[in-house]
């Protein structure tokens, strides 16, 4: 499974961490940026980033990472075809998967403990998407449609 990853500089501590136990867990990476806690960046930019990088099929999920993980997760959802999802604990992760088939998993680095973030990066990893929600998904696919149709 190939993982897309970026965070702002509110973020950039914790996307350290998670790109470190993807890796050692054998998932191939992409780091979209930033690469400096101390250097002021813009979430929207970050957001945007993977969301394109996850619907064009460049990465098969993306993590999104920012100070609250609100900020970067509004900003993914704005592009066309990503549901981002962020999520404070292992039981909101698998059920970002599960229910709601996320493709974004997003963080906050200053409201999640990095120890429950990798915890529950490994719950949306290992979560299936369950079939019974699809027709709810597929509501949201058609929000999308008509939104580019006004
Ligand atoms: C950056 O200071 C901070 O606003 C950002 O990381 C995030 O928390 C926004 O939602």
């Amino acid at each position: 499974m190939r993982i897309a990853v970026a965070a702002d500089h509110g973020g950039y501590p914790l996307k350290t961490e998670v790109i470190a136990h993807l890796l050692a867990r054998g998932f191939e990476v992409e780091d979209l940026g930033c690469h400096s806690a101390t250097e002021s960046v813009d979430y929207p930019d970050y957001g945007a980033g993977i969301g394109r990088a996850v619907v064009a099929g460049q990465a098969d999920v993306g993590i999104a990472i920012c100070g609250s993980g609100i900020g970067i997760s509004i900003a993914a959802n704005k592009i066309d075809g990503v549901r981002a999802a962020l999520v404070h604990d292992v039981t909101t992760a698998h059920l970002a998967c599960e229910h709601n088939h996320a493709n974004v998993l997003c963080l906050g680095a200053r409201t999640t403990g990095s120890t429950v973030a990798l915890e529950c990066v490994d719950a949306f990893l290992a979560a299936k998407p369950e079939d019974r929600h699809q027709y709810r998904l597929d509501k949201i696919t058609a929000l999308e449609q008509s939104a580019r149709e006004e």
